[in-house]
């Protein structure tokens, strides 16, 4: 019965210089890599260069260790959304503030929130929410003084891989009575947005801001806080963003032409660019069809977006000495009974992969590791940390690309 201590994850060390040495290791199950260096130097890079504040969008990737290393690394504030988070957050890191981002909430989760871990930060995007706030929030009669509310308007998501421009954000023709409405019940004014995940230029930004501009000037009131939201991105194969730096440019110059006082503050809500370098996985492949490989982890694991909405991450194989077999495209099947679990890619490979080998599916730290499930029976939580570079990156300079695991896109 314990024959196979490897199924139990004892051949997998806890940390290890790369992939390659790990997959040497034979791990039954598929291992989350995770890499210290890369999330504390993407949070450097925001705390250093984004000319506002930054607070992490906890959704991207709530692992606790990551929570602290981004603390660790400057950032204070944090983007939640449940009230899960909130407690996850406040357990974590008590020092970091909170602000509840989730435009639509439960008044339980807004009264707690606010009474039992100091959130004053929420954002709105309807009437109905704002009275829901000052209800929640409200004590013996007497109404909170101190509350920060940020209205989402709505924007475009054209220029990003994700839409978020459906669910939520008030319309132009309904902002100005709840910017005039919130201004009222509010310490602190804020417009909000969100430009749609991985937007795959700084225009986004600037399109947005025309919003934000129409809005205050409609509204004629007082703002004290402009947060562009996340959709900050990363590289992924096909999608390779100009530098973050003129995305900060952009909104800076937006913001700077503003009609808001000197004293306004601008904030930034990254999720994606924080953690996407944070974490690769290493998968096995169990079976050879053609050019169909079925590896232990896909759509209910980690593989979410690489099934559901096509998403195609870098791949290599970890094989010693390399294959010399010219690469061509594969699609993957994850470990389940369901057909839904089906990669298309295309994934590139050398032509000789087969049933046994370990490839490295990179760039999993945002949205990857979060969206496990143990559906089936499959999934696993092994984790060994890394100190190689992740296999693409925005915050490694050109010169430095030489790190072995970088791979050509
Ligand atoms: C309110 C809010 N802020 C920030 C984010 C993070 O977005 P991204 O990961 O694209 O940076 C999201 C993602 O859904 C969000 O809903």
């Amino acid at each position: 019965m314990h024959n196979d201590h490897r199924a139990l994850g004892l051949a997998v060390p806890s940390t290890a210089d790369n992939a390659v040495a790990i997959a040497k290791g034979a791990p039954v199950q598929p291992v989350t890599l995770v890499r210290p260096h890369a999330a504390a130097r993407a949070a450097r890079f925001f705390v250093e260069k984004f000319p506002g504040r930054s607070m992490y969008a906890v959704k991207a990737n709530p692992s606790p260790d990551l929570l602290h290393i981004l603390w660790d690394s400057g950032i204070t504030h944090y983007d939640v959304a449940s009230l899960g988070e909130v407690r996850l957050v406040a357990r974590e890191l008590p020092e970091a503030t909170l602000c509840f981002m989730h435009p639509v909430k439960a008044e339980e989760a807004i009264h707690q929130a606010y009474f039992e871990h100091g959130v004053r930060t929420f954002s709105l995007d309807s009437l109905e929410e704002l009275e829901k706030i000052v209800r929640a929030t409200t004590w013996n009669g007497v109404a909170a003084a101190d509350l920060t509310l940020c209205v989402r308007i709505r924007v475009s998501s054209d220029l990003s891989k994700l839409s978020l421009a459906s669910k939520f954000g008030v319309m132009p023709d309904e902002a100005k009575a709840l910017l005039f409405a919130a201004r009222q019940a509010a310490d602190a004014l804020g417009i909000c947005f969100h430009v749609g995940s991985q937007a795959m230029s700084p225009d986004a930004y600037a399109q947005a801001m025309e919003r934000v501009r129409a809005a205050i000037v409609e509204a004629a009131v007082t703002v004290d806080v402009i947060d562009v939201g996340g959709g900050f991105p990363s590289v992924y194969p096909g999608m390779e963003p100009q530098a973050l730096e003129r995305y900060f440019e952009t909104i800076h110059r937006a913001f700077e032409s503003l009609p808001v006082s000197y004293s306004s503050e601008l904030w930034c809500e990254p999720g994606r660019a924080l953690c996407a370098e944070y974490s690769s996985l290493i998968v096995r492949v169990e079976k050879r069809r053609g050019d169909e490989l079925f590896i232990n982890d896909g759509a209910y694991g980690a593989l979410f977006d690489a099934a559901h909405i096509g998403w195609r991450f870098p791949v290599r194989l970890l094989r010693e000495p390399d294959s010399r077999a010219k690469d061509m495209a594969f699609s993957f099947y994850g470990p389940t009974c369901d057909d839904l679990d089906h990669m298309t890619g295309p994934f590139l490979l050398p032509a000789d992969v087969q049933a046994g080998d370990y490839i490295e599916v990179g760039m999993l730290g945002a949205y990857g590791c979060a969206m496990r499930t143990t559906f089936n029976g499959f999934g696993s939580d092994q984790t060994v940390i890394v100190t190689d570079e992740p296999m693409a990156s925005l915050y490694v300079a050109a010169d430095e690309r030489v790190a072995s695991n970088v791979v050509t896109l």
